[in-house]
């Protein structure tokens, strides 16, 4: 079977079909590879991947990133520490196997209060809650060339500061001194405007909202430019919801994305593998 490349919406994400992720070869690979620049988000449905296989299949994007510090540290499954399991079930002691828990996860691009966060990130989906738990995905690309002109020229040439004291579920990364003043808190600061190295368009990097500071205005005047833009980005016409079955393989570009989760049931299960591809390069700023 051949394989087809369906956009699930304009502005983010496609479906990926005849492909069995397990079984790839090396002359289908750049396509996909393609697909996911283009696209910023791949689904990849009815999947049966070992962590072994979503290891291989993750490798061939470039070197694996170590997982992130989350609430409770860094959870990889027994033996697979380049695996992170994002899940709210409990171990035998009553402690989480995974990160994130069952509430919501706040818009987010992975890691950058990071000077060089990662290029992708991937999820697998092992078990998925009857209802709620959707997982949704702006496209920053299509939003920064939508972006009103007067917005534009505020932040063009700026940097925004990235806050690392919170995870995208609001839990304190464990060992660091929780803060709400972006210039005391950890992080890292990148170009608002990025040019993406993959196919040179301008996207719009905000990273997470919480503590966050574009440079060069006071707190109240960047809290404003940030309040426009979040509302630009988030709105329904640069949005994809995926709901997700058993099987998923979803994997996303940090650098053209971000991506929320609907909180669900705390009673019910959702177990899922990650993984991070490095970033190969420092983002960049776009110049026009
Ligand atoms: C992540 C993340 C959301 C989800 O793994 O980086 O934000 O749907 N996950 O579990
Ligand atoms: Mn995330």
């Amino acid at each position: 079977m051949a394989m087809t490349v369906r956009p699930v919406t304009a502005a983010v994400g496609a479906e990926v079909s005849g492909i069995d992720l397990a079984k790839l070869d090396d002359a289908t690979f750049p396509a996909i590879e393609r697909a996911w620049i283009e696209h910023g988000m791949l689904l990849f449905r009815g999947q049966s991947l070992a962590d072994d296989d979503l290891l291989a299949f993750s490798r061939r994007f470039g070197e694996l990133d170590p997982p992130p510090n989350q609430e409770r540290g860094r959870i990889s499954p027994p033996g697979y520490p380049d695996i992170y399991v994002v899940s709210n079930v409990l171990d035998a002691q009553g402690d989480p196997i995974g990160a994130l828990g069952a509430g919501e996860a706040v818009w987010h691009t992975d890691m950058s209060y990071l000077d060089e966060p990662p290029d992708a990130s991937m999820l697998y989906s092992l078990e998925i809650p009857p209802s709620g738990g959707n997982t949704w995905f702006c496209g920053m690309q299509a939003a920064c060339d939508a972006l009103p002109a007067e917005l534009r020229r505020k932040i063009e040439g700026r940097r925004i500061k990235h806050d690392g004291t919170y995870n995208s579920g609001g839990y304190l990364r464990q060992g660091v001194t929780p803060t709400d003043d972006p210039m005391k808190a950890p992080g890292a600061w990148h170009p608002a405007i990025l040019r993406h190295p993959g196919n040179g368009r301008a996207t719009l990097y905000l990273g997470r909202r919480r503590n966050s500071y574009v440079e060069g205005y006071s707190r109240a005047e960047s809290d404003a430019i940030l309040e426009a833009l979040w509302a630009h980005v988030t709105g329904p016409r640069f949005v994809y919801e995926h709901v997700w079955r058993k099987g998923d393989l979803v994997m996303w570009d940090n650098r053209s994305t971000m991506h929320r989760r609907d909180p669900f049931d705390g009673e019910a299960r959702r177990v899922m593998h990650r993984t991070q591809i490095k970033g190969r390069q420092k983002p960049i700023a776009y110049a026009a």
